[in-house]
This record gives C-alpha cells, structure tokens and sequence, in this order.
C-alpha cells in the first residue's frame, strides 16, 4: 500500500482508508456479521489500510464497539478516527449537538467503546447551527490538550467554517462526500485543504455503492437498506445517474479492473492529500479497494471522469 500523512504532521496511513459504517448501520442489515467485519479490519490492517473510520452516531455505538474489539491487541497498528456532534433522538431522528458538554461527555464515551485511552483523529461530525463552531471546536481542542485525542477535525463543512475552526486550533482533516457523483467539495473544499495541509477524507466514495454498477434500480438494494429512502437510489435517479457509471465501467474495462478501483483511482488523483474511507463489511471488496491506491489514470482517462454530468437527486 502507498501511503501518504494524514495532514500536513500527522501519522502515515494508507492512501486508502477503511470506512466502518455499514459493518453496524445503514446499509444492508441481513448480510452483517460481526465476525466478518473483524477479520476485515484485521486484514486492513495486515495490508496497510491503517486508516479507520467510525463516528458515536453509527449504530449509535455499535460501530464504535465493533471497532474496539477489533483493534484489541492491535490499537497501535491502527490511526483512529471517530466523530462526535450527531446523535439520534427519542422519535429515530437524526440531530446535531455540538455543544461543548456533549463533546466533553463523548469523547470519554467513545474511548470507553473503543478500549483505548487515545483516539487519533476525533472529527466534528457536523456543526450545529445553534452552537457557534468556535465554542464546538473549542471543547474538540480541549480533548487534545488532555491527551485524549492527538487531532481534530471537521465534517460536512465550508470553507468558511474551516477558517473559523482554524482560528481557534489547527485543523487536521476534513471529511466530506466526495466521488464521481458528488464533486462540490472540488471547486473550494479540496483546494483549500491542499494549502492548508490540512488531509481530505472523501466520504461515499464509491457513491454508496452506486459507482460499483451494482445497483441499477431500487429493487437491487438489500431489505431494509437506507438507501431505499434515498433520493439519489429512486428509480429515476438512478436511470439518468447511470451514465456515470457507465463511463466508470467502460475504462475499467479497458483496464481489466473493477469498476470501484477506477472510483477510488480518481479520487487519490485530486492530491496527496486527499485519503478516501471506502466502506465495506465485505472481505474480498477490502483487497480490491485496498489495490486501487497502485492504479493511476493517463490525463485522458482523468479528462473523461472530470466530464461526467452532475448526478440527478439529492444526497439526503
Ligand atoms: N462524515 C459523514 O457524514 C459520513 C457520511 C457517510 C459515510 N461516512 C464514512 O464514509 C465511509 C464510506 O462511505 P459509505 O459506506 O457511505 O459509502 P461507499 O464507501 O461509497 O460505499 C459503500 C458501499 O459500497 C459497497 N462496496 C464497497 N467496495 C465495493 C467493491 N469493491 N465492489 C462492490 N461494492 C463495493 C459496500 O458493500 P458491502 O457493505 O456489501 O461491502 C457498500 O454497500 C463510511 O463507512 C463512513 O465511515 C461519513
């Protein structure tokens, strides 16, 4: 595996990470298995796919505490990420709390699932629009003072808001969606992180899945999958999306590789600082996402990917 830092002094990890989410939630509920998602991160890690991603909200908890089992014996072959500042409410709902006591209260919750006295990267999940992000990362750069954390970083953000953090304490990462059906965070996101040293971590970068040419309609999701409420997965969307995937297809095709290494090939192409997380539960998609970091695209096949059309649907 290559590898790269995880902003500008951080820790060397892989040029591809490992995105833990649906090894616990949203995706795919009856093909889970807990002994499975283990042995993946335990080959990520033999293969130096070292970055883990994980946040309190999947789950919530579980994720954190499948993680934690996992690296039992092996916390130090491992750099750390998890998140705070999203948490579901008594109805199911999805909401933000970024207030410092939350913040305070969840990095000691999270060490505990995670049996380590130290998190590497604890990432902002969102910011809460009614809590200033000063005040928000204020108690994120507490937790680094107090040994608990070595970095912070944001999610979801604005330049803006990247500023306004860095104004208070450096910021590490930003972890943002970014592929071939999402590419916002390009135009001032990425560029911005590259001056700043700071690493960009796209989330989704395999749009979910869609970008594999797995899923052409609704009915190819599994039961009970998120993404059957998803805008971006209803059937219309996904019909006129599909020309995205095709031009994925076709070039690895031409290159006699899956479609999912092209995704991941174009995306460690937008800098060195740029570490996509790819989740998976799945053993034999880790090894072939994990070889996507040694595939490099001519100009001619990057110029393609760049000229896909903006994807149909919303993201949430
Ligand atoms: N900060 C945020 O707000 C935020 C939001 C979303 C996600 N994330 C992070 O980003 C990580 C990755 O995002 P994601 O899981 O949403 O989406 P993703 O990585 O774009 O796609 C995951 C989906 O693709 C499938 N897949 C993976 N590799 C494949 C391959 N080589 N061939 C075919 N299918 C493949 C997975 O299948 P199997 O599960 O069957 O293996 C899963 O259904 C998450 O795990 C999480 O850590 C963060």
């Amino acid at each position: 595996m290559r590898t790269t830092t995880l902003g500008a002094d951080g820790p060397g990890v892989g040029v591809i990470g490992l995105g833990c989410m649906g090894m616990t939630w949203a995706y795919d509920p009856q093909n889970r298995d807990d002994d499975t998602s283990v042995a993946v991160i335990h080959r990520a890690l033999d293969i130096g796919v070292n970055l883990l991603d994980t946040s309190d909200v999947y789950g919530p908890f579980t994720n954190e505490e499948l993680v934690g089992r996992a690296l039992a014996g092996r916390r130090d072959e491992a750099v750390l990420a998890t998140k705070v500042g999203l948490y579901i409410d008594d109805s199911g709902t999805m909401r933000r709390n970024g207030r410092p006591e939350h913040i305070r209260a969840g990095i000691d919750a999270s060490l505990r699932r995670l049996g380590t006295d130290h998190v590497d990267l604890y990432q902002l999940h969102r910011v809460d629009p009614e809590v200033p992000i000063e005040e928000s990362w204020g108690a994120m750069a507490e937790a680094v003072a107090a040994g608990k954390v070595r970095a912070i970083g944001l999610s979801d953000v604005s330049v803006v808001e990247i500023k306004r953090a860095m104004a208070v304490h450096p910021v590490a990462s930003v972890q943002s969606e970014l592929s071939l059906w999402d590419k916002a965070a390009l135009s001032e996101v990425v560029p911005f992180c590259a001056e700043n040293g700071i690493a960009f971590l796209p989330f989704s970068p395999l749009g979910r899945g869609f970008l594999t040419g797995r899923f052409g309609s609704v009915d190819d999701l599994p039961e009970d999958d998120w993404r059957r409420g998803n805008p971006r997965f209803q059937d219309e969307a996904l019909a006129a999306n599909q020309v995205i995937t095709d031009r994925v297809k076709a070039i690895a095709e031409r290159r006699e590789v899956p479609p999912a290494q092209i995704a991941l090939a174009w995306l460690c192409a937008q800098g060195d600082h740029v570490i996509p997380i790819p989740g998976t539960k799945t053993p034999r998609y880790l090894e072939s996402n994990a070889a996507a970091g040694d595939v490099r695209l001519s100009p001619e096949e990057l110029a393609e990917l760049d000229g896909v059309p903006e994807a149909r649907g919303e993201r949430y």
